[in-house]
Order: C-alpha cells, then sequence, then structure tokens
C-alpha cells in the first residue's frame, strides 16, 4: 500500500475521460489513500458527484459556498489538509486558468490558495488539436515553469474519434504519478542502464536455453530509480512483466544482444545496474533449421562458448558508470558475492540468495562494498529496491 497514510484532493473537470476519475480514485483508496473530491460544474455533465462520493466514501465539493465547512471556505481547508492535489481530467480550459491564475469556481480557486509545499498535479485530456494549439502549449510550458506537474497526456485512439496526443493516462498510470510526487528526488538527474530478466540462447529456431530469473527485481528496481526521479532505461530479458511507467524499455534474447544494447545506450548514464541472469555460455553453433529427431541417430552433441561479461565490460571502460552487480549464489554467499565483486571490478555487489529469490515477490539483500556487508532485511523486492536506491543515493 504505497498510498498509505497520504490523502488526495482529486479535482475533475469536464471532459469525457472523466469516466477514469472513477477509477483513479478507487486505484488509490486501493493503495491505501484517502481521497477527496472537488468537481466543477461542467464535470457533472459526465459523472455525478453521487458517483465520486459512494467511490470515496467523502462528500464530493462542487461548490465555493458550502455551508458543510463551518468556516464556509473551503477552498481554504480543503488544500490544507490533503498531501497533493490531482486534477484528472485536466481540460484545455482549466490549463489556461491555472496559467493565469483565474480563480471562477472552487477547483481553480483552490488550486490558487494550496499552500507552496503541496504538490499539484494535472492530466490533460482533450482533443489532439486542442492539445496541439500554440495557445494550450505555451499554457503547458507556463505550468511547468511554475512548478505544476504535468502526467501525460498519451497518444492514442480518442472519444472524438480522431487519433492523436491528448488522452488521458490510465489511472494505474496516474497513481504512479502521485506516489511519484510525495517522494524525495534523491536521483533526479541521474540516468540509470538496468538489466533485468534472463537471456535465450538459442539452439535453433525453435528451442534455446535459459533460466529461471522472472526479471521481478531488476523492473523493481527500475520503478524505484523512476520514483526517485531518475530517467531510466531498462535493457530486459524475456519477462512476462508490464513495462514500469515512465521506464524506457529495450526488449532483447540473448546475451550478446544484452551486450549491444547496452553499450548502445551507455552514453550519459551515471548507475549501470547488471541484474539480468545473464547466461554464461550458448551454443556454439546455432542451427538454422529445426534439429529433428531421427530413429536411430544420436542425441545432438552441443558445443558450448562462454558469453561476453557484460558487468565487467561496463565496469572496465574509460569514464564508467558507478556499476552495480548482482550475485545469485547457492552456498557461501559473503564469500563468493566478495570474490564476484573484485573479479568484476564493481564498487557495490548485491548477494541474494540463490535459486530462493527467482519468480518471487520478496527476497533478502545483502550489499558488498568497501566497507564490507549490509544486510537489507526480507521485505517485497519492491521495498527492497527503494531501500536499494536510497543506499544508492548517500553513495554517488
Ligand atoms: N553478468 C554479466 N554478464 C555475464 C554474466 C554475469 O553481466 N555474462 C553479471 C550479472 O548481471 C550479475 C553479475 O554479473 O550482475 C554476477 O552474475 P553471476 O551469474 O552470479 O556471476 P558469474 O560471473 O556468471 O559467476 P558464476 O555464474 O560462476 O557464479
Amino acid at each position: 500500500m504505497e498510498l498509505s497514510g497520504k490523502t488526495v484532493l482529486l479535482g475533475l473537470t469536464g471532459g469525457i475521460a472523466c469516466y477514469k476519475a472513477a477509477e483513479f480514485a478507487r486505484a488509490m483508496i486501493r493503495e491505501g489513500a484517502v481521497v477527496h473530491v472537488a468537481m466543477t460544474e461542467n464535470s457533472q455533465q459526465f459523472i455525478t458527484p453521487l458517483t465520486m462520493q459512494a467511490l470515496t466514501g467523502n462528500p464530493v465539493f462542487t461548490s465555493s459556498w458550502d455551508s458543510r465547512q463551518p468556516n464556509n471556505m473551503p477552498h481554504i481547508d480543503l488544500p490544507r489538509k490533503v498531501d497533493v492535489i490531482a486534477v484528472a481530467p485536466c481540460t484545455a480550459n482549466f490549463i489556461a486558468k491555472l496559467a493565469n491564475g483565474i480563480c471562477d469556481d472552487l477547483l481553480s480557486t483552490l488550486c490558487q490558495a494550496r499552500p507552496v509545499t503541496t504538490p499539484l498535479l494535472v492530466a490533460p485530456a482533450m482533443n489532439v488539436e486542442m492539445w496541439e494549439k500554440p495557445v494550450t502549449q505555451r499554457n503547458i510550458c507556463q505550468l511547468q515553469q511554475d512548478g505544476i506537474g504535468i502526467m501525460g497526456p498519451a497518444s492514442g485512439f480518442q472519444a472524438c474519434g480522431e487519433v492523436g496526443k491528448g488522452r488521458m493516462l490510465e489511472p494505474a498510470e496516474l497513481v504512479e504519478e502521485v506516489i511519484a510526487a510525495l517522494q524525495p528526488k534523491t536521483m533526479a538527474g541521474r540516468h540509470f542502464l538496468i538489466t533485468a530478466g534472463p537471456t535465450f540462447e538459442p539452439i535453433d529456431p525453435v528451442r534455446g536455453i535459459t533460466n529461471h530469473s522472472s526479471g521481478k527485481m531488476g523492473y523493481a528496481i527500475a520503478r524505484a530509480a523512476w520514483l526517485a526521479g531518475a530517467e531510466v532505461t531498462l535493457v530486459s530479458g524475456p519477462t512476462a512483466l508490464p513495462t514500469p511507467y515512465g521506464v524506457k524499455r529495450i526488449d532483447v534474447m540473448s546475451a550478446r544482444d544484452m551486450l549491444e544494447a547496452v553499450t548502445g545506450n551507455l552514453e550519459g548514464i551515471d548507475v549501470f545496474i547488471s541484474v539480468a541472469a545473464v547466461a554464461d555460455w550458448r551454443v556454439k553453433h546455432v542451427s538454422t533449421q529445426k534439429i529433428k529427431k531421427v530413429a536411430g541417430q544420436a542425441v545432438p552433441d552441443l558445443v558450448f562458448v562462454e558469453n561476453p561479461d557484460i558487468l565487467a565490460t561496463v565496469a572496465k571502460m574509460p569514464d564508467a558508470p558507478y556499476c552495480v552487480g548482482f550475485a545469485a549464489e547457492s552456498e557461501n554467499l559473503r564469500e563468493y558475492a566478495e570474490a564476484k565483486r573484485r573479479k568484476k571490478g564493481v564498487p557495490l555487489l548485491v548477494g541474494n540468495i540463490g535459486h530462493e529469490t527467482f519468480g518471487k515477490d520478496d527476497n533478502t539483500l545483502i550489499l558488498f562494498d568497501d566497507n564490507g556487508a549490509l544486510e537489507l532485511p526480507h521485505d517485497s523486492k519492491q521495498n527492497l529496491a527503494r531501500r536499494l536506491i536510497d543506499q544508492l543515493a548517500s553513495r554517488l
């Protein structure tokens, strides 16, 4: 529950994407948030205050004059009792009002009256032509300069039938933006390159050699780095995981593909985290046709050759980024991990207890560096990833 103890003020303005605001509110509540809702008059053409009240369990505010507030000042009281304000959907008109300080209804007034420390996020939602108009783009630039967070918009098929940029982000993506807005930006301005998942070494067009890595740890680290403000590129072997929001993902199959993707994306990288379970060997001669099983003939005699070591290759480059390795061992973790750290020439190596972690949602990590070993006790991979990012922030 990543929004436990947090209170969110959700503002709705008049766009068809109001139907997604209901799910957005629920998704924040599932993460532990308390959600209050303020709606403009136009938004009530698309969804009723009753729906939002039933979903959030809190009375909805629609007017600047509300006698339910003892002082009748909801524009002052509401923004003071929340940790963040998110306007979703946010129309071109509402963006224009925010950019110019126009306060002519409750939502625009409470945004203006919010304490400077309360983050304001807006999720633009409009027709592609409205989004692309210079006036909207000027207003968006103004909001950015004023420190207002812009969530999206996405591109795609629009309710009006046109295709292009202006779709509101999906509820799950908006939740990620809210979680990120409430987190210290310890990695702002940093660029991370992370490998994750297994590699797949082909034998023939239908067969290959791989391992049990699910990619969960690497994906969790990519997400945690993005939440902390980093720009993140994830080079991933074959996994069934969705791409973490905000992260650029490059899919690869073999160790050699992964090496190429890593070396081709190293420019400007500050931190390289090699979480992937890279196959140590590949088949020397990959058959171009499926190897047939012929009765009476011997089984194929596969010859293996060593794969390049991606982490060691990056670590010994001139101007190498800060490199972090992972080690999955089935025994003697401390001894093997420390030896591996020295062999690969990396300042930090993270050990985990081998096969016990594969595919699981939780883990125990031990960090090895020049100062010795530091255990991050058993926890979810998501929490451990955040703790690892905190540790990196203190080391960089
Ligand atoms: N690694 C890599 N390229 C390889 C093998 C490993 O980049 N060809 C990286 C992994 O991503 C991990 C670290 O090296 O960060 C250690 O991986 P591991 O497989 O445990 O180490 P190996 O050097 O392969 O040693 P061994 O398999 O003998 O334990």
